[in-house]
């Protein structure tokens, strides 16, 4: 069983760590080098620090004592059809993946924003990125697609989303009662 947790402002070093090591080797050949090696571990602990003091659902994943993954969700930031939350955030370090830790920790925002009154979710995924596969795994549906421009190019980007979070993710034995 994977520890997950609660993230808590003191994780903001460690999160900050695993998200840019988990872009480097995430989106290598994807996004441009240059927009890749811009990215610094030092100028995302401080946004992390004041994104975790905000009302958004953080949770982390520990790995022999060390915070191996992460992922946050919280009330949508662009309104699309139905859906009411957003999947803002999910990386684990390359050597911690396809262990069921992704899952978990999805399966831990979904339940708290259940909690928080929301009823669906969507997240936006870089169309190339397999992670598009993990997502349709754990039950979600292509809603649309955008362009976006990172480094200086334009990629395309995909909004999958889970109609129904209470059915989606986690079986109905683990959800609370009406
Ligand atoms: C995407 C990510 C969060 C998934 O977490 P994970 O721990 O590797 O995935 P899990 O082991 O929980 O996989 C859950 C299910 O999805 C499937 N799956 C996961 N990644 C997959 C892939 N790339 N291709 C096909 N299936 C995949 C697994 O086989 C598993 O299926 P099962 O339930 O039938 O066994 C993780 O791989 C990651 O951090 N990737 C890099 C960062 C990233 O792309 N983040 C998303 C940004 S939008």
């Amino acid at each position: 069983m994977n520890s997950i947790r609660l993230a808590e402002v003191r994780d903001a070093a460690a999160i900050a760590h695993v998200h840019v090591q988990s872009w480097l080797t995430t989106y290598k050949g994807l996004v441009p080098e240059e927009y890749l090696a811009s990215l610094t571990e030092a100028e995302r602990v401080p946004l992390w620090q004041e994104w975790l003091t905000r009302d958004i659902s953080v949770f982390v994943a520990e790995v022999a004592g060390k915070i191996g993954g992460f992922a946050g969700g919280g009330p949508i930031r662009e309104p699309l059809a139905a859906d009411d939350a957003e999947l803002y955030t999910i990386y684990l370090l390359e050597e911690v993946q396809g262990r069921g830790i992704g899952k978990d920790l999805l399966s831990a925002v979904a339940e708290a924003l259940v909690g928080k009154d929301h009823t669906s979710m969507l997240v936006w995924v870089l169309e190339q990125n397999p992670a598009v596969r993990f997502y349709e795994k754990t039950g979600a549906e292509h809603l649309m697609s955008k362009q976006i421009e990172i480094g200086g190019i334009s990629l395309t980007e995909l909004a999958l989303g889970w109609p129904d979070l209470r059915r989606s993710i986690w079986s109905s034995d683990d959800l609370p009662s009406d």
